[in-house]
């Protein structure tokens, strides 16, 4: 059985080009078999990006799972000055993703695998709609991998529905010391901000 978190779909290309309108910026990309959301625009990402405060405007930026890319050319085209890591598991997201900025003649994102991202890089905003049917080890231990990375000032969004888990998700990040707070939720699918409890009181943004 195949699955969109593959390293290489054997499934054949099938690209469909999505257009979407999101925080305000029309733009296309491509999408393709075997890569998460072929043929549209996932529901929670289409959250993240309308919903979540804005990113860090320089700096590196981080999307964990890029798929093809929504996320990830999102945050290139809204933060100009800043470096943008796409990173997934899947050969063929990170191609999506190549074609999807070049297309776009957007020159700051580089994607990469996990374990190609420098490992002395932190990051200033981290986004993701995450991999969830990794199963809950795999998700903990792709979160456990990035978000020490955030840096003290900075924050992580992530969309989880419901369904999917999001309540157990914050749960678990609180009890690893995450300053966790839910920034709304439509439709099941829930936006949670991370924050580092090392975070000083002129950064927070909590009630
Ligand atoms: C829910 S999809 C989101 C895709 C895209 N960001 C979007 O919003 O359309 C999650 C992505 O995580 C990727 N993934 C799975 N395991 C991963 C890992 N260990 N590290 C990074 N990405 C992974 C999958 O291949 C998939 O593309």
């Amino acid at each position: 059985m195949s699955h969109y978190f593959d390293h290489d779909p054997k499934v054949d290309s099938d690209r469909k080009t999505v257009s979407v309108i999101v925080a305000g910026d029309a733009f296309e990309f491509v999408t393709d078999a075997g890569v998460f959301s072929h043929g549209r625009l996932d529901a929670g990402t289409k959250i993240l990006l309308n919903d979540a405060p804005p990113p860090a405007t320089e700096g590196n930026l981080l999307d964990i799972g890029c798929g093809a890319g929504p996320i990830s050319l999102s945050l290139a085209r809204r933060s100009p000055r800043a470096r943008v890591w796409a990173v997934d598991v899947n050969e063929r997201a990170l191609s999506l993703v190549r074609d999807n900025a070049k297309h776009l003649g957007l020159e700051n994102i580089t994607a990469a695998r996990p374990e190609d991202v420098p490992a002395d890089i932190e990051f200033d905003t981290i986004w993701s709609n995450p991999p969830i049917k990794v199963g809950k080890d795999e998700l903990h231990s792709i979160l456990d991998l990035w978000l020490p990375r955030l840096r003290d000032q900075g924050t992580a969004v992530l969309v989880v529905n419901k369904n999917l888990g999001s309540d157990s998700l914050a749960a678990w990040l609180e009890r690893k010391g995450w300053n966790v707070r839910r920034l709304g939720s439509r439709r099941g699918d829930r936006l949670l901000e991370v924050s580092s409890s090392r975070r000083s009181e002129s950064g927070r943004i909590d009630d």
